[in-house]
């Protein structure tokens, strides 16, 4: 599905055609930027579009700003604001992914830190077959970036470089997807996804030093979960532990909630989409549709603003 006839830049709503920036400005030629993926939900109930936990979003673009060390940090509410604006003038009544990317622009060395831009997008989302379906994985090849390296709690545009190699191996390969291990071979995440798995009636999931995005998905899962009374574990995990797994999950702004149905085609459990999983997934579109009304504070509307 192509992007909406209307983006931001800079604040400013502007044509996609003129949605534009120099090409040796320093995201294209460093890599320098941070972004975010956040999804909008229609509840035509309700008759309104729901942005999901934009805050967690503001807040971590913001993190990522200050890392890169970016002399702009924007303000939350101008962001706010400059997606809000994006999506109103696309006149948006339906799912959409919404992406914004803060980048350093000009044309400098490579430890500049400014000018600093910003770029927001729409792109129209029909509910996904893999969510329904579940998916089939490949353990990568590839290892996933450390924190010393490159760190995944930032959403750099240049970490999915290796995000890339592993979907692109996995993809050849014909896989749907792909889970990386960390440097010392311990389970970390997909190339857009954090991961979970049931094993002994309880959800378990990388530790945040497993080398993962902090994902907003993944801590309203585990809020979630534990409101429906599910035991939820986070640590480190191997990767044969996965084989024994009785279920899995990935979970991300992006993919929402999708089945693992097996690794390295071995099934995960009985290879089809298990229980705790469909109850995850419940509770999950519940929420970010607005259908359940136990998280308000998790919902941005764009027509009826409060
Ligand atoms: C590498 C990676 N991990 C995890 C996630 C899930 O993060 P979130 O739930 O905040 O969208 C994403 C999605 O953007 C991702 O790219």
């Amino acid at each position: 599905m192509p992007t909406s006839p209307f983006m931001s830049l800079n604040g400013r709503v502007v044509p996609y055609a003129e949605c534009t920036i120099h090409a040796f400005s320093g995201v294209v030629k460093y890599g320098a930027g941070v972004f975010e993926g956040l999804r909008a939900y229609w509840n035509a109930e309700r008759e309104e579009l729901f942005v999901f936990r934009l805050k967690e979003h503001l807040d971590r673009l913001r993190y990522g700003m200050k890392v890169l060390r970016f002399d702009t940090v924007f303000e939350a509410d101008f962001m706010a604001k400059s997606l809000l604006d994006m999506i109103r003038a696309n006149a948006l009544r339906e799912n959409a992914h919404l992406r914004m990317i803060a980048f350093l622009d000009g044309d400098d060395e490579l430890a500049a830190t400014g000018p600093v831009g910003l770029v927001c997008g729409a792109i129209p989302r029909p509910p996904s077959k893999a969510v329904l379906d579940g998916v089939h994985v490949a353990v990568s090849t590839y290892g996933r970036l450390s924190d010393n390296v490159l760190p995944p709690r930032v959403k750099s545009t240049a970490n999915y470089v290796n995000n890339r190699a592993a979907e692109m191996e996995a993809k050849r390969n014909g896989y749907n997807g792909v889970l990386m291990l960390t440097g010392q071979g311990k389970v970390s995440e997909g190339s857009g996804a954090c991961f979970f798995m049931v094993r002994n009636g309880a959800l378990h999931t990388p530790d945040v030093a497993s080398d993962i995005l902090e994902s907003i998905t993944r801590d309203t899962v585990i809020q979630l979960a534990r409101e429906m009374g599910m035991t939820v574990i986070e640590r480190t995990i191997d990767r044969h532990e996965v084989y024994a797994a009785d279920e899995a999950f990935w979970c991300g702004s992006g993919f929402e909630i999708q089945p693992i149905l097996t690794l390295d085609r071995l099934a995960i459990g009985t290879g089809t989409p298990g229980s705790m999983t469909r109850d995850v997934q419940r509770a999950y579109f519940a929420a970010v549709e607005g259908r359940s009304n136990t998280h308000p504070d998790w919902l941005t509307p764009v027509w009826a603003p409060t």
